[in-house]
């Protein structure tokens, strides 16, 4: 069995990062062997360092990954799998076009409602609560040149027509996050995610 290398990318707390870190069907299957954020006291960094993981700080300043080598680095670390999990910055368009379709996001939301430039974290669970809308959900996609744009692998929905907060629908579908992320990685180090005509379909 080849074990698939993959870059977990990270901007705050880190808890996607841990579930994908927990999850037991993973443990054969890949290995993380890089968590980068442009955020040098982030939280996430904590717990790869807890995993004993490396980390990369990409930034613009001395001492840090610069945005122009990253595609070097990840591909000297024979990365094959790339997971923006919470990460907050664009990721630069050579680096897009070496690991197409090797990116995934996850967002927190039905896309492609509640997408796009600013809509992360809490924005999101805000503007999903303002809505009135009674499901929610998360999606999970790979990741193109523009914000939550690219082609959705797959989506689960969560009923928050009961919740009364923005912080409520936020914890109920970060839940579901921990097992769509996990699930999806799972199935695209099996191979089983296939694209055929802009179509992204699980095969069994
Ligand atoms: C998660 O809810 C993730 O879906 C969201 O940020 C949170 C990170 O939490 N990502 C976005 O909003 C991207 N547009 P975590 O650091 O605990 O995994």
């Amino acid at each position: 069995m080849i074990v698939l290398k993959v870059a977990v990318f990270v901007s705050g707390r880190g808890s996607n990062l841990r579930a994908i870190l927990d999850s037991q069907k993973l443990q054969d299957l890949i290995s993380v062997t890089a968590v980068i954020s442009n955020k040098i006291d982030c939280p996430a960094f904590e717990i790869a360092r807890e995993y004993s993981i490396n980390t990369y700080y990409l930034g613009k300043a001395e001492g840090a990954v610069q945005y122009s080598v990253l595609a070097k680095l990840l591909e000297s670390l024979d990365i094959g799998l790339i997971v923006l999990a919470g990460f907050l910055k664009m990721i630069p368009a050579d680096v897009i076009d070496v690991f197409r379709n090797r990116i995934i996001n996850i967002h927190p939301a039905l896309l492609p409602a509640f997408g796009g430039k600013g809509m992360y974290g809490m924005n999101v669970h805000r503007a999903v609560f303002n809505s009135t809308a009674k499901v929610s959900g998360a999606t999970v996609h790979f990741v193109n040149e523009v914000y939550d744009d690219g082609e959705i692998i797959v989506q689960r929905k969560v009923d928050i027509s009961d919740l009364t907060s923005p912080e409520q629908i936020a914890e109920r579908v970060l839940k579901v996050e921990h097992e769509l992320l996990p699930d999806v990685i799972e199935q695209f180090a099996l191979n089983k995610i296939s694209s055929d005509n802009a179509r992204i379909e699980i095969l069994n």
